[in-house]
């Protein structure tokens, strides 16, 4: 049995989920901006997942998923507290440059909040002035803004639907930012990559330096396979190795979109065999439990 136990599980959403798995060494390594590469078991696959927070103390790292293909809602149904995860590789990338910026902004849209939040502390650490602006698709949805209030100068909340906080995107909340602070040093933002890019195209006119994390298709996280090929600029970079933060201004973002596109019809067909399997699973065992007693008679 391997040693990646989950301490913690809590549930967002139905859709987003936390895990605290303890792992020591990796908690004390880890910094701002790396990812694992995760399987929950023998035959599972190989998933790249943010480390969105540590505690080098309680030796754990934490990681907030967001269920949307065969993996992850399989991991969503079996990862449970005192249960392990099989395999747990990293931390991997290259850690956020966290410089000498007085003063950030520091964006996170949806499943971005949670990446986004070590690197908001590691700035505030730095002694910079840290706005974070957190966007989602409603009230709902929102979490950890009492972790983003505790570390950040400002908070501005965005919902699509105006549920909580100024209603739009984030990039509204990059606008009203840059229109209250005239001397922003970078922007950092973490997201779906239509919001990133959305992100840096709203800091371009400003020229304020905007770094985004990317989040191409990864298989080996090492460098081996291209798989997380990005084209930044006039050259291409591997993710896994170079990145995977990068220079918005400089990411070929329709490039990133179009190859995430790809692997569609392989994903959904992995997600209908996986619904076909457990169905048949579930109804096997349902089969072998003893027939349910009759509901009691229900008195007015
Ligand atoms: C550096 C990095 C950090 C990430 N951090 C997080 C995180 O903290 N939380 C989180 O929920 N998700 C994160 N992701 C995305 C996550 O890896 C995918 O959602 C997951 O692999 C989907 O697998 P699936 O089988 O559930 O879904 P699938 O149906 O296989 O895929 C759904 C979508 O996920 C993406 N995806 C699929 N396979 C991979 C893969 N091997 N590598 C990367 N993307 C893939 C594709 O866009 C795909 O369309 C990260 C991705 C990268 C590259
Ligand atoms: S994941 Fe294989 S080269 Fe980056």
């Amino acid at each position: 049995m391997s040693d990646f136990e989950i301490v913690t599980r809590k549930d967002f959403s139905d859709v987003t989920y936390l895990l605290e798995v303890r792992h020591p060494l990796m908690a004390k390594a880890a910094k701002p901006g790396q990812f694992v590469i995760v399987m929950e078991h023998e035959h599972g696959e190989r998933i790249p997942l943010t480390i969105a927070d540590f505690d080098r103390d309680k030796g754990t790292i934490t990681l907030v998923i967001q269920a949307v293909g065969k993996t992850t809602r399989e991991m969503q149904q079996n990862c449970r507290v005192g249960t392990y995860l099989h395999a747990l590789v990293g931390p991997m990338g290259i850690p956020s440059h966290i410089g000498a910026a007085k003063k950030v902004v520091c964006v996170g849209g949806g499943l971005g909040v949670a990446p986004i939040y070590p690197q908001a502390r590691a700035y505030k650490e730095s002694g910079a002035y840290v706005i974070g602006v957190v966007g989602f698709r409603n009230k709902d949805l929102m979490f950890w803004e009492d972790k983003f209030r505790a570390c950040c100068d400002e908070l501005i909340v965005c919902t699509d639907d105006g549920s909580a906080g100024i209603k739009g995107l984030v990039t509204k909340g990059i606008e009203q930012a840059v229109a209250k602070h005239a001397d922003i040093d970078e922007v950092v933002a973490i997201g779906p990559p239509i919001m990133m890019k959305g992100c840096a195209e709203a800091t371009r006119a400003h020229g304020i330096k905007t770094i985004v994390s990317l989040n191409p298709v990864m298989v080996d996280g090492t460098g081996m396979c291209g798989g997380c090929r990005v084209k930044i600029g006039d050259q291409v970079k591997f993710a896994c190795v170079d990145g995977p933060d990068f220079d918005g201004h400089q990411v070929d973002f329709d490039d990133l979109m179009a190859r995430l596109g790809r692997y569609k019809p392989a994903e959904k067909s992995a997600m209908e065999t996986w619904r076909e399997e457990s169905c048949r699973v579930r109804g096997a065992a349902d089969a072998a439990l003893p027939a349910a007693p009759a509901p009691a008679p229900q008195h007015q």
